[in-house]
């Protein structure tokens, strides 16, 4: 199981300078994810370009099943998550998820790894039409996990400030619903990345999956065991 967000597409050059061209990320890819992994995808996959179809197969083109959040771009270039959703819905391999949550299976695995998010906000400054949404995926990720598959989290903002995690709603709703790994991107100034939860806080595994900072490779981040899902960290 891996993440990766915020590849900006068609060529991520807007907001990461740093970001390589579209075969040097696929030929990445494809080292290190197989057709039966689970990709999570926390946002901001499109660019402001024209051919969203384009940029959409592209990323169904590369190996995985891939979940994904809507981005803030993405809000804004799709116009509504409504339109973000319809447009992911039309590849085989994509899975948009925005205030709900799905149970993606596991091959031969007697648990499957309930996929939930939203794309969120800065933590102090949420709207509260976000704090309604992040409640109604982590209700839909707690009903549908049922105490027996593991629940993962995709958020596209931060879930938490340079304050302690403890006084973020975000991280709070998650470890009361049991969230085991959550991931988020967005931020792309490379000296605020120490001063952002990366690590275990409770039961939770925080990781940045921002592609400029998991060297535009997917980040692996679990691996599925016999009986259950070891996080890894
Ligand atoms: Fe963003």
């Amino acid at each position: 199981m891996h993440a990766i967000s915020d590849l900006h597409l068609p060529d991520g050059q807007m907001w990461n300078p740093s970001a390589v061209d579209l075969d040097t990320l696929a030929a990445r890819w494809r080292r290190v994810v197989g057709d039966d992994d689970i990709v999570l995808m926390p946002g901001d996959h499109l660019g402001f370009c024209e051919d969203l179809d384009a940029q959409m197969a592209y990323v169904d083109a590369l190996p995985g099943r891939k979940a994904l959040i809507a981005g803030n771009h993405d809000l804004q270039i799709c116009g509504s998550l409504r339109r973000f959703k319809a447009l992911a819905r039309r590849y085989e391999t994509l899975t948009a998820i925005g205030g709900d949550a799905q149970l993606m299976e596991l091959p031969d695995r007697p648990y499957g790894l309930v996929v939930c998010g939203t794309t969120g906000g800065w933590p102090q400054r949420m709207h509260r039409s976000e704090i309604r949404r992040l409640r109604s995926t982590l209700q839909a990720a707690t009903a549908l996990a049922n105490g027996q598959h593991p629940i993962a989290a995709m958020l596209h903002y931060p879930p938490c400030g340079a304050g302690s995690p403890q006084r973020s709603p975000v991280c709070r709703a998650l470890a009361e619903a049991g969230v085991s790994m959550a991931v988020y991107g967005h931020v792309h100034q490379p000296q605020m990345w120490p001063r952002l939860l990366q690590g275990w806080w409770g039961a939770a595994r925080y990781s940045l999956v921002a592609a400029d900072a998991v060297g535009f490779s997917p980040a692996p981040m679990a691996i599925a065991g016999k009986r259950r899902l070891r996080v890894l960290g």
